[in-house]
């Protein structure tokens, strides 16, 4: 039997803080999701090469900072210097990619829970699993966290290292029976499934095995879209621009 929603996630988790407002995976990300009132947000976390967890999406550094190459070939020192907000605002910053610890301190000052989906580069999965554990360790009791990856093996090393985590499977194919197979073998507390997998059939599956089903997406999910997904019975959607669903909800 999966784990209940005791942590209180709202219908809104806003995606990579909130991806479309500011510089996805970074503090500036996370407070502007603050701003507009969010209660959750998400990031994806993986280990630099000297083994720091911090955010960032990508396996490479390309896209989202103007460093080169694989993120785990570089000590944490080098990427605190790289400029993690140049590709959104196309001019130089002072924004970096921030640590996880920075990211849970800023959490904690602003009670708001976070949802850590581990992304680790290939072949460092359980390192990743290790020294995020041993970072979110000593904020336990401060902050509300859930963990969540498409790596299977990263999920089931969580619930090894601590079986009390909430720990979520993410998919990106619409498998359902293998998905239940895992779910229940593991314990894991939430499935996360792209938007383009959503059917009734498979909320009320997830509901009646009380698994808390989260979407998500690589476009913004529109209002309308939104309002569907929660009336079905989607516990939360992650978005990239919550502005319009906030006014409404
Ligand atoms: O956790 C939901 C979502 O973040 C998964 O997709 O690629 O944006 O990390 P991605
Ligand atoms: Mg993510």
């Amino acid at each position: 039997m999966s784990q209940i929603n005791n942590l209180n996630i709202p219908k809104i988790i806003g995606h990579r803080g909130v991806k479309n407002l500011a510089p996805e995976n970074t503090l500036i990300s996370i407070l502007e999701a603050i701003k507009i009132g969010l209660k959750w947000v998400e990031v994806d976390v993986k280990i630099s090469r000297d083994e720091i967890p911090f955010l960032l999406h990508d396996s490479s550094l390309n896209r989202t900072t103007n460093g080169f190459g694989e993120a785990n070939l570089y000590n944490y020192s080098e990427i605190k210097k790289l400029d993690a907000g140049k590709f959104f605002y196309k001019k130089n910053t002072n924004i970096y990619p921030p640590t996880l610890k920075e990211a849970l301190n800023l959490c904690n000052d602003h009670s708001i829970g976070l949802n850590i989906e581990l992304k680790p580069n290939v072949g460092f999965e359980k390192q990743n699993v290790q020294k995020v554990l041993e970072v979110t360790k000593e904020f336990e009791k401060k902050v509300p966290i859930f963990y969540s990856s498409f790596d299977i093996e990263s999920c089931i090393s969580v619930k090894q290292i601590n079986p009390k985590a909430h720990c979520g499977i993410l998919i990106d194919n619409c498998d359902i029976e293998n998905l239940l197979r895992l779910i229940n073998k593991y314990n894991f507390f939430s499935c996360g499934f792209h938007i383009k997998c959503f059917s009734t059939k498979l909320v009320k599956t997830l509901k009646k095995n009380n698994i808390f089903a989260t979407v998500y997406s690589h476009e913004n999910i529109a209002h309308n879209e939104a309002l569907e997904l929660w009336k079905l019975g989607i516990d939360s959607i992650f978005s990239d621009d919550p502005k319009n669903l906030l006014i409404s909800n």
